[in-house]
Order: structure tokens, then C-alpha cells, then sequence
């Protein structure tokens, strides 16, 4: 009898479920396709935003409820909840097909759980807790009925005035590398038999647009483009990634939304599988570009270059049947890009149950867990940075009357800062909470002192009185939320409203003061780097915010975070960043003669890329540096020389001394956070993969061959170790 049953289940094993799990997506995606009309192929090809929320100017209102039933929409982004998802995907499976939808969100710094901003988790450099962030984030996303988040955006940034720098991974390619290798698999790594579709954008050199100003045109030399801006997205491709999104800009005169040559390079270099979906109405600007005759020939040359969905701008939907009808495209066209989108919701499951994704019963479990709080403040405390701490002023002991100082002390909705999924409602514990908290016997006085913004200084007496009379000063300034992100371009990088005026007139009355500067970008604040006696950056840190900033002010943990971006002195320095080339006649600091100082500024940034300090202090031993033909290994004794356990960011930058065009006086190779406790010493080994080194010269790539030096810095400036090396 088990004989006949075995046979039996095995004979249903492969015929049945076990063949149809394995039969490839690929022919499932035919057969669907196979049973499609013209204007469902369409639909699919159509990706529109729900009511609830809004990224971007909406162009159409319509009643989405019958285009949905209709299958005239393939995607909807900004639907967000397990409830709202399932009665949407209900929706489409009334339609003829019962195709289900995608759902997108820009989860681009958590779900509900709010992490620290990408270009704080930059300043970590410690890409195991960025990777952990991704999966906490996916994590939340998938219990909330999303299977498709809008990130990583891996644009690197040259330009503080841009206000997306918060976004992104910094001024450095290969950090970023780094970055978009751990957010990938953080992202798309599978939780509970789910997985996401995560999505590299902005393709590409978004964040090279001109004057700093958002979606302004972009002009850079291939070299640029090939160097600079590529390199995180194909370490994308390379992290398996499922999605890419085009960027707004034009690249030398073609904009991204229809750039073959970009395309060419994804798809045929690089051999990406995936899906293509224009950023916001991007399709449809490309008239206003004028780079479009019209919306009917944007649609052709979007679908043409090879986007897949149109996000928000209608082109497909209003034309692709018309350039159909008069040939002006071949249906295969449009199969290719339907069979793609097919695939991807076949591979998530869709088909054979459209609501895996809505389970209420995980929304309640997965989302704001302890567990996910715990990960969000490892985070933010490894993205702070300490900028200056002169006298050891800390960290702190036990102190019995703290006074808390500025806008941005007790806010609790920017520390979320910007692109926030659910930003009414905040939650992030703020400074002078965490403070409450920690030291629930002292004299804790908050009070505001100026707004973040304006010129009221009425607020200033009762400041400084505050400060006068307590052991310690916490000065919380910085921007507030939405003074970075999309649409947040700055002229002026300096402290808002009369921040700076207060701070000197606090370190007047207590030199016991500690300064806490959070925004979105790199800012420019002289007064205070001369005048404080201690600053931390802080970002914009999220949910565990103030727990962070006073677990590093009281020494729970050292600092270790450096910074991902240069922060220049002056604007008139912009844009200064540290890969740059040496030029004939580099600026030097003697005065009269020709180089390429300044007359009227000084040409040093204030803080270089890689910069940060720690309460503890390192020495590096015993430095060996030797080569072969795959890679560079360096060895060194590390030991931690000072009173606290600490974490050193190990960083090996590289020069190619000459070549077929000119490369940057530095570039970072290497590099690795490195935890040590207190006068305990380690062998490290880092190693620099020759192919790192490959570059686009004047019009082909080449390997790493000829003379480099090799620095080891405690940041792009500070060389404790340099060789010269013939590769
Ligand atoms: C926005 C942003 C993009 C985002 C998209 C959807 O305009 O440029 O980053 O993913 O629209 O919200």
C-alpha cells in the first residue's frame, strides 16, 4: 500500500505542482502574455500613484477604482498599509486577467521604524549595520503589503548645495560601491518565503546638475559619468538588484528618461534583467526638456531606450496604441517590457496568491519591534560624528543640572528628517527626552532660544540665563526636516536664522557646552568650529535619535563614524570634494604666485572626506604593504592607545601617478571599521582588489598597470603612511 501511494505522490509531484512551480517564469510570463489585448499590455506598462499621498505634481486625478478594475494600471506607488493594499489588489483582481499589482513606496530610511538618513548611514562606513538596516526596513515594508521600495538611491554628490545629498551615499564611488552592495542584499534578502524588489536610481549623474539646483541640467565628460556616477549602480547589478528608476536630468544634452547610451550600457554591458520605471513624470518632461516634440514621441523614445514603466506622466497610456496603429513602434516592444514586469510579479508570488504580501496579523508583529528599534540605534550611534573635542571635554560624567539649548532639542518630527513613510506621525525620541530619561534625579531646563529659522531674538535672555546657571549646555541647531531632500536645493549652507548668533552668545556664558548640529547635507558654521569646545553632526538620526546622541555624549559608545562628504568653508569653495584631479598648478599657500589659490578665500575645505575623532586614540604598527596580480595586501598592528574602547576606520587611499588621463590625487581603495578595546592591539590585513583600480580612460576601460602610490589615513588628508608601488 505505501509502495502504491509513494508512486502515486511522486507521479503528482512532477506532473502537477512540483512542474508547474519549476516551469520557468519565463514561459508562465508567455502564456499570460499570450491571452493579453493591446490596451492590458498597456496598462501594465502604467504605474500610477494612490490617492493617499503624493511624491510629485499630480497630473491626472481620474478615477483610479475603474482604471484599476480595467487593467489600464500595472503599478501604484504610495499605497502603504497591509488593509489598503489587500482592498487595491482586490480591485485588480477584478479585472479581466486578475494581473495583480506591484506596490512601490520610498521606504528610503525605514518604514515605520525610522533609521538614521542614507548619508548618515554613509558616515558608519560599516556596511554589516547598513545591511542590517535594509533588512529591518524590508522587513516592515513586506508586513505593510509592499513588495517594491524606490531605493537605494545611489547618486554619488559632489555638490552640498543639492538637497538629495541626504539621500545618497556620499561624494565617494567606491563607499558607495560598499553601500549599494549591502542595501541590495539587505533589501532583497527573503523574510518569512517574501522578498522585495528593491530599485537603484537616480540613472543617472542626477546629482551633477549645475549650481546644486534640482533637476538642473547635467554636462560632465564621459570619464566623469563612467568613474564617478556609474560604478554604484553596476555594483547594484552586480547585488542581483530587480529594479532601477531613471533620474530627471538630461546628461549632456539627452535626458536620462530616454538615454540610449545609459540603457546600452545596462543592458548590454552589464546585462541587467530587470525593470525600468521613470522617475515622476519624468516621460512626459521630457517636452519641456525640449529634447521631445511632443508627449506621443517621449513615449517612443522612453519605451524605445528601454523604460519600462511610465511613473505618473501617462505618455503610455495616452500613445503607445496610436504609435502602434501607425507603426511607428512594433508591438514587440511592448511585449519585451510587459514580459519583464510579468516575471518580476510572478517571481514575488503574485500570481499564485496577489495578497501573500497584506497579513495584518505581521504588520502588528514585525513593525516598531524592540528588535528594530535596537538595530536603528546601533545605527545612529555609529553615524555620529565627533568633530571637535577640545580639552576632552568628553564624554560627560554624571552631571546634576544640564540645560538644553536650541530648535532642535525637544523636535521630534525632524529627527526623522526627510522622504519619511509615515511622517505624521512622529515618534523619534528627541534630546531632551533621552536626556529626561537617563537622568531622571537632575535639573534638566529646555529652552528653545531662536526658531530654526527667522530673527526673533526675544527668546535669547531666557537662553542664556538657562545656560548660565547650569553644570552643562547641550546647543541642539541645524536645519529642520524639510530643508533637505527633493526640491531642496540651497544657496546659502550656513546655519538658518540666528543659530550661530546664539550658540556664541551660549559658549560666552558656559564653556562647558556641547554642540549638536543635525541636517540633511554638509553646512557651513565658522563661528561655531572656531568657538565650541565640542561638536557632534548628528544628521538626522530617526526613531532613536536622542538615545543616540546621549549615549555618545555620556561614552555608552565612542564616536566612530567619519564623514562622507567633504564640508567645505566658504560657498565660493563649491564644489570642493577630495577625489579631485592635481591639475598643473595645484594651490598651495604661498602667496604671489601662480597657483590655484584663491586671492580672497582660503581653498581648504573645513572638514575633509574621512574626517572624524574618537574619544580613544589609535597607533598603527609594523605597516607592510605587498602585491601580486589579483591584489594588495597591507598588514598592520593596530592598538588602541587611549582610556576608552573604541573603533578606528581604517582607510587605504590610492594614486596612479600618470596614465592615459589623469586620475584623482586620492581615491579610496580600502577601508574597514575596526573595534579594539582599550590597550588591546590586533593584526589587521585589508586587501585591494586590482580590479578596483580599473578606470575609463579617453575611451575604453583599463586595468590597474603602471605607478601608484598607496596612503593609509586616519581621513583623506591625515597620511600616516604612503608607498610607492609599480603594479
Ligand atoms: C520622486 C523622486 C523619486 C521617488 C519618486 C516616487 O520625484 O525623484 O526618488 O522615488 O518620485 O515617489
Amino acid at each position: 500500500m505505501k509502495k502504491l501511494f509513494l508512486y502515486w505522490f511522486l507521479f503528482f509531484l512532477f506532473s502537477n505542482g512540483y512542474a508547474q512551480t519549476t516551469r520557468s517564469l519565463e514561459q508562465r510570463a508567455d502564456s499570460i502574455l499570450r491571452l493579453m489585448t493591446l490596451d492590458e499590455k498597456i496598462g501594465q506598462l502604467n504605474m500610477e500613484t494612490g490617492n493617499w499621498d503624493a511624491t510629485g505634481p499630480i497630473l491626472k486625478s481620474g478615477d483610479k477604482i475603474i482604471a484599476i478594475k480595467n487593467g489600464e494600471i500595472g503599478s501604484m506607488l504610495n499605497v502603504k498599509g497591509a488593509k489598503n493594499t489587500r482592498y487595491i489588489q482586490s480591485l485588480a483582481m477584478q479585472s479581466r486577467l486578475k494581473i495583480p499589482l506591484l506596490f512601490g513606496l520610498d521606504v528610503i530610511h525605514g518604514y515605520k521604524t525610522v533609521f538614521p538618513i542614507p548619508l548618515a548611514q554613509a558616515a558608519s562606513f560599516d556596511t554589516a549595520t547598513i545591511r542590517k538596516v535594509a533588512e529591518v526596513a524590508a522587513k516592515e515594508a513586506l508586513a505593510s503589503g509592499i513588495h517594491w521600495i524606490f531605493s537605494p538611491m545611489l547618486d554619488v554628490a559632489h555638490d552640498p548645495r543639492w538637497g538629495r545629498v541626504m539621500e545618497g551615499p556620499g561624494e565617494d564611488p567606491f563607499l558607495a560601491c560598499a553601500i549599494a552592495k549591502s542595501m541590495v542584499e539587505g533589501y532583497q534578502k527573503p523574510q518569512h518565503g517574501l522578498h522585495l524588489m528593491a530599485c537603484a536610481k537616480h540613472f543617472a549623474a542626477y546629482s551633477a546638475a549645475i549650481g546644486g539646483r534640482d533637476y538642473n541640467t547635467v554636462d560632465i565628460s564621459e570619464q566623469t559619468l563612467q568613474n564617478l556616477y556609474l560604478p554604484p549602480f553596476k555594483a547594484a547589478v552586480k547585488a542581483g538588484i530587480s529594479s532601477f528608476m531613471c533620474s530627471f536630468n538630461e546628461i549632456n544634452g539627452v535626458p536620462s528618461s530616454a538615454n540610449r547610451k545609459l540603457y546600452d550600457i545596462l543592458y548590454n554591458d552589464w546585462h541587467f534583467k530587470g525593470i525600468v520605471v521613470s522617475d515622476w513624470g519624468s516621460i512626459g518632461e521630457m517636452v519641456t526638456h525640449g529634447y521631445s516634440k511632443d508627449r506621443q514621441q517621449a513615449a517612443q523614445q522612453a519605451l524605445s531606450a528601454g523604460v519600462d514603466i511610465d511613473m505618473e506622466s501617462y505618455c503610455y497610456t495616452d500613445f503607445l496604441k496610436k504609435l502602434i496603429q501607425n507603426k511607428s513602434i512594433d508591438e514587440s516592444l511592448i511585449d519585451h517590457s510587459v514580459k519583464k514586469i510579468l516575471m518580476q510579479k510572478l517571481a514575488l508570488g503574485l500570481f499564485d496568491d496577489p495578497y501573500r504580501y497584506c497579513n495584518e496579523k505581521r504588520e502588528k508583529e514585525d513593525i516598531l519591534s524592540p528588535e528594530n528599534k535596537a538595530v536603528a540605534l546601533n545605527m545612529a550611534r555609529k553615524s555620529i560624528v565627533l568633530l571637535k573635542n577640545t580639552n576632552n571635554l568628553l564624554p560627560l560624567k554624571t552631571v546634576r543640572h544640564i540645560a538644553i539649548i536650541g530648535p532642535l532639542g525637544n523636535s521630534s518630527r525632524d529627527m526623522d528628517g526627510n522622504w519619511v513613510v509615515l511622517s505624521n506621525q512622529p515618534i523619534a525620541v528627541t534630546l531632551l527626552e533621552a536626556v529626561k530619561k537617563r537622568f531622571p534625579d537632575a535639573t534638566v531646563d529646555y529652552v528653545k532660544g531662536c526658531e530654526i529659522q527667522g530673527s526673533d531674538r526675544s527668546n535669547f535672555e531666557a537662553a542664556i540665563s538657562a545656560a548660565k546657571k547650569a553644570d552643562v549646555v547641550l546647543l541642539a541647531l541645524g536645519e529642520s526636516w524639510d530643508m533637505s531632500g527633493e526640491a531642496k536645493s540651497r544657496g546659502k549652507l550656513t546655519l538658518p536664522g540666528l543659530q550661530e548668533e546664539l550658540a556664541t552668545e551660549i559658549y560666552k556664558v558656559n564653556p562647558h557646552t556641547i554642540t549638536l548640529l543635525m541636517g540633511g547635507r554638509p553646512m557651513i558654521f565658522n563661528k561655531i568650529a572656531k568657538q565650541a569646545p565640542a561638536i557632534l553632526y548628528c544628521w538626522w538620526l530617526g526613531t532613536e535619535a536622542g538615545n543616540a546622541m546621549t549615549d555618545v555624549i555620556w561614552g555608552n559608545y565612542d564616536p566612530s563614524a567619519r564623514l562622507p562628504m567633504t564640508f567645505p568653508k566658504e560657498m565660493g569653495q563649491i564644489p570642493v570634494f577630495y577625489n579631485h584631479k592635481n591639475s598643473g598648478r595645484p594651490p598651495v599657500d604661498v602667496k604671489g604666485n601662480y597657483s590655484g589659490r584663491y586671492i580672497d578665500i582660503d581653498y581648504k575645505p573645513r572638514y575633509v572626506f574621512g574626517y572624524g575623532l574618537s574619544y580613544t586614540a589609535f597607533r598603527y604598527d609594523n605597516i607592510k604593504v605587498s602585491h601580486d596580480k589579483d591584489s594588495i595586501t597591507v598588514t598592520m598592528e593596530l592598538t588602541n592607545t587611549g582610556n576608552y574602547d573604541g573603533t578606528e576606520l581604517v582607510q587605504i587611499y590610492l594614486h596612479k601617478k600618470w596614465g592615459e588621463i589623469t586620475s584623482p590625487v586620492k581615491e579610496l581603495k580600502g577601508f574597514q571599521q575596526i573595534f579594539l578595546k582599550k590597550e588591546t592591539s590586533r593584526l589587521i590585513t585589508l586587501k585591494v582588489a586590482l580590479s578596483d583600480l580599473s578606470y575609463y580612460g579617453v575611451n575604453s576601460w583599463r586595468s590597474a598597470s603602471g605607478d601608484y602610490t598607496l596612503f593609509i589615513g586616519k581621513n583623506s588628508d591625515d597620511t600616516i603612511y604612503q608607498t610607492d608601488l609599480q603594479l
